[in-house]
């Protein structure tokens, strides 16, 4: 079963979007990065029903740091959703792919003074903080500018979610967020309420990522809920804006089972209606930030197989042309993929062998234990569910090149990012 709801087996191959991805591996080379469209516009078709459509006042933002290209960020645009940038970076290859800066979210829990000089400059709609220095620093730039930055501060709602510890973000010792405590709480809701060129409209939270569960959302929602009816309790404050993060969880292996957005965000709705009725606060703003829910399930990579050796009674390694320089999820989070031949589709799998990396590190391994039908040298090994932080975390690790980027979408693609040459690995030194 291929866990990728626009891929397909034809005569032994296997195609996305109508793309025959053994002669688009010829055509392209590899490793290479290819992203269905069709079912990122899906995915953000799903967010306008279930979530948009389904809900008054509310909005969508794409996390980018999951997959940010030009073309990608065009597309989620197109969609109708707003994107969320992490950096100046980020902020800029969203302004040059055309995005409304009304429609960015700025975030980041140390942005240098330059960052939010250009955030402000370009006019982001919102900035959201979670330090007094920030404030202080957002004040004085808006003050020059003569204008009022809408702000949110993202809280750190003490819960934990049920993920690996380093995309786990929103327990009580983390580096994100304004810790709830009181005594820390009046500091940085006086800095906001005190400041002139400051328009504070409410709070933001993200727990965590790859969440399968609801418990951590519904829980950092409640904590949202009754920091809300505080605050209007303490200085008179009705908050505006509620924004719930990202995390929703996707497959990965054909065994996994995502629960869906839904899920998640009806009981939140329905606790934010519930509580806020009841403390006499309006119903605020809500948005939302997926990043891997929209772009994870739609992007596999393709490699080559260079070598295959059998450690007798030990194991078979499987040695592919990339690794954890495209896709340093398996070393550093032991993420879990899935993968099959395009060029034997059909075959079923008849020996269980290791996928290793070319990088120089013995924790360059892609995949352990996975079953394919008698692997040999050049054949196409398709792994999927590589959209979300593989091309944005990848790196030039032993001086690799970073793989191109296709797009797919009605039986045809197009070339997305080209892939890096030796020139461009020198490109910066003197
Ligand atoms: N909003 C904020 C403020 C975030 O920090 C993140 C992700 C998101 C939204 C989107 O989360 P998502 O919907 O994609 O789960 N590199 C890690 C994931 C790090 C996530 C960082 N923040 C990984 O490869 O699993």
């Amino acid at each position: 079963m291929v866990p990728n709801s626009h891929a397909s087996v034809k005569d032994g191959r296997l195609f996305l979007d109508g793309v025959d991805l053994v002669q688009l591996a010829a055509e392209q080379g590899t490793p290479l990065y290819v992203v269905s469209e069709s079912l990122v516009r899906e995915r953000c078709a799903e967010i306008r029903s279930a979530f948009l459509e389904k809900y008054p006042n509310t909005a969508a933002y794409y996390a980018s740091k999951a997959f940010q290209t030009l073309d990608m960020c065009r597309i989620v645009i197109q969609e109708g959703l707003g994107m969320d940038a992490v950096s100046g970076g980020e902020l800029f290859a969203a302004l040059k792919a055309g995005v409304d800066p009304r429609r960015i979210t700025f975030h980041g829990n140390a942005k240098s003074t330059d960052e939010l000089d250009y955030a402000l400059r370009v006019g982001v709609g919102r900035i959201v903080s979670d330090n007094l220095a920030e404030v202080a620093e957002i004040e004085r730039i808006a003050a020059g500018l003569g204008r009022r930055q809408a702000l949110l501060y993202r809280i750190t709602p003490g819960v934990d979610s049920h993920t690996h510890r380093f995309i786990s973000t929103g327990s009580l010792d983390s580096k994100f967020g304004i810790p709830l405590d009181p005594s820390v709480c009046d500091l940085y809701m006086r800095a906001v309420l005190d400041a002139a060129h400051i328009d504070f409209r409410g709070f933001h939270f993200h727990i965590g990522s790859q969440l399968y569960d609801n418990f951590s959302h519904l829980a950092a929602t409640g904590i949202a809920l009754k920091l809300m009816a505080d605050v209007k309790a303490s200085y008179g404050f009705e908050t505006k804006e509620l924004i719930l993060g990202g995390g929703f969880g996707i497959k990965y292996l054909p065994s996994d089972n995502a629960p869906g957005l839904s899920y998640f965000l009806d009981p939140m709705m329905a606790l934010i209606a519930e509580k806020t009725a009841e403390a006499g606060l309006p119903m605020p703003w809500v948005a939302i930030e997926p990043g891997r829910w929209i772009i994870g399930e739609a992007g596999l990579t393709l490699y080559t197989i260079r070598s295959v050796k059998t450690i007798p009674g030990i194991r078979t390694y499987v040695g592919v042309d990339g690794g954890m320089a495209d896709n340093i999820r398996p070393a550093l989070y032991e993420a879990k993929y899935y993968g099959l031949l395009a060029n034997k589709a059909g075959l079923e799998p008849s020996k269980t062998v290791t996928i290793a990396g070319k990088c120089c590190e013995m924790g360059d391994i892609l995949i352990r234990d996975l079953g394919l039908p008698d692997p040999e040298t050049g054949d196409i090994l398709a792994v999927f569910s590589t959209g979300a932080y593989n091309h944005s975390m990848a790196s030039n690790y032993n001086r690799i090149p970073r793989p191109a980027v296709v797009m797919t979408r009605g039986g045809g693609y197009r070339l997305s990012v080209r892939r890096e040459n030796y020139e461009d690995l020198v490109i910066r030194e003197s």
